[in-house]
């Protein structure tokens, strides 16, 4: 019998919700193709984020500044089509709508639109809180992300733990209690301390989803490709590597061109 995406229970932020409620932990990934997509949602996670790391990952920028709300659109497009279950969320690129709330929805309903996704990220607290609020008037969940936030990369000057301090950290407790408040399902908490996250976990009744924030967090989210070790060089203390897939394709490769070299690639069997 073949599957249909009718015959899956697909999660909602209501689900995401419950398992908060519950107290059972939402496991998160990102994702920017259709196959990628297609194998973590068939591994069962309950949300797939299409990052805009992707301007990292995918397109090889040092930041995530330069990806454009068309970029994500493309990649957005092609991870719905692959999912079945997940929740897909979807980040709003730097400069679709941090200045503007009206640019702000024109952005978050073009990816609901041209994508099929079921919701979208904004990194920031209080500063966004007009372009929030507006997304969520027009009936679109948001997710909010506090903590390090790469697209103010250039304001921090470095990628190192946020919220050390008192003053830093008060206000990121506040910024959650408002993303809470107006209305958002969820919030992503970046590299901040566990004690803090353990904090604005129990301070607020919306699932946190941490990465490089601790366990005290309700869910985890890693960039897939640096879970599944295809970049060698990024090794952050909060990454645990599932594999090394770095050094399986490379051998993949390195055989695939012996073979060829020596002739024994394509054999009869594989030909026509
Ligand atoms: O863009 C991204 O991948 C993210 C996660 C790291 C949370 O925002």
């Amino acid at each position: 019998m073949s599957v249909h995406k009718t015959d899956i229970k697909r999660v909602t932020t209501h689900v995401i919700q419950e398992m908060k409620t519950r107290g059972e932990k939402i496991s998160c990934l990102t994702a920017y193709d259709y196959s990628m997509a297609g194998i973590v949602d068939a591994a069962g996670v309950e949300l797939i984020l299409v990052g805009d790391s992707a301007s990292n990952v995918m397109a090889g920028h040092e930041t995530t500044l330069p990806i454009t709300i068309d970029q994500m659109i493309y990649h957005a497009q092609s991870v719905v089509r692959a999912v079945k279950r997940a929740l897909v969320v979807v980040d709003l690129p730097f400069g679709s709508y941090q200045g503007n709330s009206r640019e702000a929805l024109s952005s978050a309903i073009r990816i609901m639109k041209e994508s099929g996704a079921h919701a979208v990220k904004l990194e920031g607290g209080l500063e966004i809180k007009d372009s929030i609020t507006r997304i969520l008037s027009a009936g679109v969940p948001v997710m909010g992300h506090l903590g390090l936030t790469p697209q103010s990369i250039y304001k921090f000057g470095t990628y190192t733990v946020r919220a050390k301090e008192d003053a830093e950290a008060a206000k990121l407790l506040e910024d959650a209690k408002m993303l809470e408040e107006v209305g958002c399902f969820s919030v992503v908490l970046e590299k901040i301390p566990s004690k803090l996250t353990k904090m604005v976990s129990e301070s607020i009744s919306i699932p946190t989803v941490g990465i490089g924030a601790g366990p005290e967090a309700d869910g985890q989210i890693l960039v897939l490709h640096d879970l599944l070790g295809i970049n060698k060089a990024f090794k952050p203390r909060f990454l645990r590597r599932y594999a090394e897939l770095n050094d399986i394709m490379h051998d993949a490769i390195g055989n695939y061109i012996k073979d060829v070299k020596s002739k024994s690639f394509p054999s009869m069997g594989e030909s026509y």
